[in-house]
């Protein structure tokens, strides 16, 4: 008797807690959904009841990274976080009827989870971590995240380069070919993801979030397509490239006033040159080499090589004729000198050694004092002869110095420079208002 009573009051006691947790648990909702056993229908097959109603599957993205931007193999890196949220019309409950249980989580491998790709992805495999459980509520309505380091393709303009913007699309369309069955679309608009994105933005690099927007084409309702918006930081490259490449310029223009005798001028615009070929060398691993057009920083660098450059050439061409004319000189300067004691011989009429050693050691004075009291007239005529020659003969050294070929020379150098200076000054000019005219 007292056995069988103690069983009944146990029964009565596992049958009152059973029902107790048969209200209250999840595993009475999830008995009451039907998961509890497995499922596969649940997994397989789109959950519509109509299977000519399209289901609505939203996507939205949140930057929380701009982790590369590769300029040569044009692809852009970022890390986001993808919410996805569509609604299961066979796994609603009334919440009342559970203990007030509005959500549960369940395992996504249960259900059936919308297949949607992104075109651009180039990501490695291993880059997307899905979360393991699927949220449901009790409309139906779930929704699952995912972390991704997203790496995808853009045609990068960089044109304007370091001063560029980047518009960037991100195309979502499901991987089954079934016509019209998934419509994509977002739940948050695209303000309130971008400004989500902006402050949950954690790395940024040298990129800014400008914005993100989103095209939800009506035409195209199978396809969602979120433009990315990024703007570099330019400073970084004007400190580096821009203000470098200017002062190489400026000290070229300067180099024209170091004097050319000492050979200096040459070997110091060959630095600069060598300078501005390092610069162009790290340029050329950054830009990518299939741009149709060159960048406007690509064209800044070729064109200050292409005025050192030609500055470069112009000084060997000054120190050319500069040797050419030193060695002119020589020539010109012996035969002078032959005339020259030809010219004294002829008028030196008394023909005394120690005549021409006292004309040749210039003093003439003494040599007047010696004939003073014979041949007054002859001796006025001889000095005047004789300082004659001697004007003719300084008149002669100097134009040796400053031979036609060294004139030349510094013809040539000061009207270079001229043109030098309003060619560099034009080519910055247009440099700087091509850049500020497509930046507005
Ligand atoms: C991104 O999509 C928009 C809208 O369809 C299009 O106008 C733009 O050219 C696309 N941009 C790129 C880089 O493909």
């Amino acid at each position: 008797m007292t056995a069988l009573r103690t069983l009944a009051l146990l029964s009565l006691i596992a049958g009152f807690s059973s029902s107790q947790t048969s209200d209250c648990s999840y595993y009475s909702l999830l008995d009451h959904l039907n998961l509890i056993a497995s499922n596969s229908a649940l997994q397989i097959v789109r959950p519509a009841k109509n299977w000519t109603t399209a289901t609505l599957v939203q996507l939205d993205m949140f930057l929380l990274g701009i982790l590369d931007v590769d300029e040569k193999s044009q692809t852009i890196t970022n890390h986001i976080w993808l919410y996805t949220s569509w609604t299961n019309e066979f796994l609603t409950w009334n919440s009342s009827e559970f203990c007030g249980i509005k959500k549960i989580s369940v395992p996504r491998s249960m259900l059936w989870i919308p297949d949607v790709r992104i075109n651009e992805d180039v990501s490695d495999t291993g880059s997307i971590q899905d979360s393991p459980l699927v949220i449901l509520n009790s409309s139906g309505w779930m929704y699952t995240s995912a972390r991704q380091r997203l790496t995808y393709t853009c045609r990068l303009d960089l044109m304007m380069f370091p001063f560029d913007t980047q518009y960037c699309n991100i195309t979502f369309s499901p991987m089954s070919s079934e016509e019209d069955a998934i419509h994509l679309g977002t739940f948050n608009s695209d303000k309130v993801l971008s400004k989500i994105s902006e402050e949950a933005m954690v790395t940024m690099g040298e990129w800014d979030l400008k914005r993100l927007i989103i095209f939800d084409e009506p035409t195209a309702r199978s396809t969602l397509k979120y433009m990315v918006i990024v703007e570099r930081k330019p400073l970084l490259y004007i400190i580096n490239f821009i203000m470098p490449l200017f002062f190489f310029l400026v000290l070229d223009l300067a180099s024209f006033f170091i004097n050319e005798a000492r050979g200096e001028k040459l070997s110091f615009k060959v630095t600069l040159l060598l300078s501005i070929s390092v610069l162009l060398l790290i340029l050329q691993d950054m830009l990518p080499s299939t741009e149709k057009n060159l960048p406007m920083m690509a064209m800044y660098c070729v064109g200050v090589f292409t005025l050192v450059g030609i500055s470069v050439l112009e000084a060997m061409l000054i120190t050319f004729l500069i040797d050419f004319d030193g060695f002119c000189g020589e020539k010109a300067q012996s035969s002078v000198s032959v005339h020259e004691d030809i010219q004294l011989e002829v008028s030196d009429l008394t023909g005394i050694e120690e005549e021409k050693d006292l004309l040749k050691s210039g003093e003439p004075g003494k040599l007047l004092q010696c004939y003073l009291p014979d041949n007054r007239h002859l001796l006025k005529l001889i000095l005047e002869e004789v300082r004659a020659v001697r004007k003719e003969a300084e008149r002669r050294d100097k134009d040796k110095k400053r031979g036609c070929c060294r004139r030349l020379a510094e013809i040539t150098d000061r009207v270079f420079f001229v043109l030098y200076l309003i060619v560099s000054a034009l080519f910055l000019v247009f440099m700087c208002l091509s850049w500020i005219q497509k930046l507005i």
